[in-house]
C-alpha cells in the first residue's frame, strides 16, 4: 500500500486568535495538493477556533499533547475524550521539547500514545537525537530506544493510528536541516527497526516524517528520498510558506 505524504504544522506556543485564523484562511483559500493529508497543531486554546474555521478537505487539527488518563483531577491537563468532543482526533506525543524541558520519559510518551490510540485519537510521535548523541555515533540507538518504548506497549494493529516523525533536536529551530542523508538513513534505520521488531506490513505502511528546519527551499529535495513520507514543520508553518510544503512532492 502506498503511503499517503503527510505534512503537520505544529505551531508550539505561538499565535493570537487573529493569526490563527489567517493560518487557517490562506489554507482554505490555497490550492493544496489533494493527495497529501495535512494536519495542524496550534496551542490547546486555540484548538476549537482551528476547528470551526478549517473548511478544506484533507485538513486536520492536531493537538500539540494529552494525557493518559480520563477526565478527573488532572490540573492543566487535556483528555482525550475533550480533543474528540471539540472535533480533535490528533495529537503530537513526545516531541523532544516536552521530553528535554519538561522531563516527559521515554514510557511516559509511550503511556499517552498507548491511551489516545486506544480511545480513538491518532498520534504524530515524535523522536530525535540530540548533537552531543548524534556525535558520539548513538543516533540509531536512541531512536531505537525510544522506538522499543512505544512498541511496548502498541499491539501490530494500533500502529495504524501512529505517523512517526524525526526530528534530530540539533536541526529544530536551528535553521540547520539534516542533509538528505542523514535524514534518509535514520528514516531507512527505522523502517528496518519496524519490520524487524514489530512486522513487515507496519514497515511498510507507517508513515515516516521528517522534521526540523524544513522550510519551502529544502523540502522538495527531502521528499524525494525514498523513506520520508512529509513532514513537522514547526516555524515555517506560521507562514505562507507552509503551502509550498504541503506540495512538495508533486
Ligand atoms: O515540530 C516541529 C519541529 O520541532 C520542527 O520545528 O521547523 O521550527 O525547526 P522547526
Amino acid at each position: 500500500m502506498a503511503r499517503k505524504f503527510f505534512v503537520g504544522g505544529n505551531f508550539k506556543m505561538n499565535g493570537t486568535k487573529e493569526s490563527i485564523k489567517a493560518i487557517v484562511k490562506n489554507l482554505n483559500e490555497a490550492q493544496l495538493d489533494p493527495n497529501v493529508e495535512v494536519v495542524i497543531a496550534p496551542p490547546a486554546l486555540y484548538l476549537q477556533l482551528a476547528v470551526d474555521s478549517l473548511t478544506k478537505e484533507g485538513v486536520a487539527v492536531s493537538a500539540q499533547n494529552v494525557y493518559d488518563k480520563p477526565n478527573g483531577a488532572f490540573t492543566g491537563e487535556i483528555s482525550v475524550s475533550q480533543l474528540k468532543d471539540s472535533g480533535v482526533h490528533w495529537t503530537i506525543l513526545g516531541h523532544s521539547e516536552r521530553r528535554t524541558l519538561l522531563g516527559e520519559s521515554d514510557e511516559f510518551v509511550a503511556s499517552k500514545s498507548k491511551y489516545a490510540i486506544d480511545n480513538g485519537i491518532s498520534v504524530i510521535w515524535c523522536c530525535g537525537e540530540s548533537l552531543q548523541e548524534r556525535e558520539a555515533g548513538q543516533t540509531i540507538a536512541v531512536i531505537e530506544k525510544q522506538l522499543a518504548a512505544l512498541a511496548a506497549k502498541l499491539t501490530p494493529e494500533d500502529w495504524k493510528s501512529v505517523v512517526i516523525a524525526y526530528e534530530p533536536i540539533w536541526a529544530i529551530g536551528t535553521g540547520k536541516v539534516a542533509t538528505v542523508e542523514q535524514a534518509q538513513e535514520v528514516h531507512e534505520a527505522i523502517r528496518k527497526w519496524l519490520a524487524a521488531n514489530v512486522n513487515q506490513t507496519v514497515a511498510d505502511e507507517t508513515r515516516i516524517l521528517y522534521g526540523g528546519s524544513v522550510n519551502a527551499k529544502n523540502c522538495k529535495d527531502l521528499a524525494k528520498q525514498q523513506d520520508i513520507d512529509g513532514f513537522l514543520v514547526g516555524g515555517a508553518s506560521l507562514k505562507p510558506e507552509f503551502v509550498d510544503i504541503i506540495n512538495s512532492n508533486q
